[in-house]
């Protein structure tokens, strides 16, 4: 009796002071759910942009009509340059531990090739130039590092990019990248895995001795280069998103990969519709803690910048040091793992796209996530695969909108927001 008292007494201090970690207990302000309503206009519905954020192609501009389509509207994605930045320096920091093995056929040049997903996407942009500032390979264009695609630069001519030295162990090695290409197969669909592996098989057959790392800006074309020829050639590979194939292949000779915390985004992608539907404050479950007890951790899991109305995940580097603890993908993050009371916040109707059905991202880690984190947030999604090529794909199967409680978007452009809000207006 005596010990089930102490046990209830140790429990409760723990809740108050996880609350008190989560930056205040919560503000228990949910107000009994309203039921599907069919009173609400959809163009008054939660709305939250994932994974591509609404922006200019070109110049990256934000689309700030879109991301303020209205008071319940948001992005949900991760931050780009810091994750950038830690994939440039994995690569930097392998080069430093391994320099005595690295230049595979001792011409002093250590060459590296690049996959890039797409020239138009923030998050290709930000990890090419992420890769080449870290490396000293990039060159300025108005301000900022080059992204543009190299093309072939085995005599390292190219005009994007250029030859840069690292030192090691008091020996200098130039460093140059070698070829590098937007992966975008014939009828569109760009990030694509199978170009890469094509890609790949040309570049080691006119200059593959030269070839001692290979980098991607994503796993899905990253694995696909390291097991069509990289793993046989124990050349080091490093991707992004931390798949479970690519984390599993780290004790195969892949060199590392960044995830980009996509249980933290899942979650977040579902959890600002379940608060807006149950009409709470946007921060419950987030950095409140919410009556279950969910919270993150503001500035370790995520970010949220008001004006952009955005909230982005934090990224952390997954190399041979730590690559056991990230082996499942799909698990949901523990600190926002608990089910939600359906009495309080009842089940809801979701229309959520994810734009390419074959991404390997999106298919192998970020659907199952969000199918785990549906149930316990007593939210009942429909999944719409795009074929990743055309909005009208997608679209289409957005037939009737007022049968939704909420919406999820992920666009094919970024430039393309307007083709899912008019259906909402
Ligand atoms: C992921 C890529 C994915 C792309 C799709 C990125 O955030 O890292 O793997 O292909 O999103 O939009």
């Amino acid at each position: 009796m005596k010990k089930r008292k102490v046990l209830a007494t140790l429990m409760t201090t723990a809740l108050v002071l996880s609350l008190a970690g989560c930056g205040g207990a919560s503000k228990g302000e949910s107000k009994s759910a309203e039921s599907s309503d069919s009173s609400v206009a959809n163009a008054d519905k939660p709305l939250c942009w994932f994974n591509r954020q609404p922006s200019n192609s070109s110049t990256g501009e934000l689309d700030m009509d879109a991301l303020k389509f209205n008071d319940n509207t948001y992005y949900v994605g991760f931050d780009a340059n810091q994750g950038a930045e830690l994939q440039g320096q994995m690569v930097v920091d392998y080069i430093k531990a391994n320099a005595d093995k690295i230049d595979r056929n001792g011409d002093g040049v250590i060459g590296y090739v690049l996959a890039i997903g797409d020239i138009g996407h923030n998050d290709s942009i930000a990890r090419t130039r992420g890769v080449r500032s870290a490396l000293g390979t990039g060159v300025d264009a108005n301000g900022e590092v080059d992204s543009t695609p190299a093309g072939t630069n085995v005599d390292g001519k190219a005009k994007v990019v250029q030859d840069a030295t690292i030192e090691v162990d008091g020996k200098e090695y130039t460093v140059r990248e070698l070829a590098s290409q937007e992966m975008k197969n014939a009828a569109g669909a760009t990030w694509d895995a199978a170009t890469a592996g094509n890609a790949i098989g040309t570049w080691e057959a006119s200059f593959g001795d030269q070839i001692d790392i290979v980098v991607s800006n994503n796993d899905g074309m990253g694995m696909s280069m390291f097991n069509a020829w990289a793993k046989d050639n124990e050349v080091p590979t490093f991707g992004y998103d931390a798949n479970s194939d690519a984390v599993a292949a780290i004790s195969e000779g892949y060199g590392g990969t960044i995830s980009q915390h996509a249980d933290v985004q899942a979650y977040l992608t579902l959890r600002v519709l379940r608060n807006a539907l149950d009409g709470v404050d946007v921060d419950t479950g987030i950095g409140t803690a919410d009556e279950a007890g969910n919270c993150l951790t503001e500035g370790e899991d995520y970010r949220y910048s008001e004006e952009e109305r955005s909230y982005y995940a934090l990224n952390v580097a997954v190399t041979a040091d730590n690559y056991k603890d990230f082996t499942d993908s799909t698990k949901v993050y523990d600190k926002v793992s608990k089910q939600l009371d359906e009495s309080k916040s009842p089940s809801k109707k979701v229309w959520l796209d994810i734009y390419n059905a074959s991404d390997n991202f999106l298919s192998s880690t970020y659907q199952p996530l969000l199918q785990n984190y549906d149930d316990l947030l007593n939210l009942n999604v429909d999944y719409i695969g795009g074929d990743g090529q055309t909005e009208s794909n997608i679209t289409n199967r957005l037939g009737n909108p007022s049968e939704y409680d909420a919406f999820a978007i992920n666009m094919v452009k970024t430039d393309n927001a307007s083709s899912y809000t008019s259906l909402l207006k």
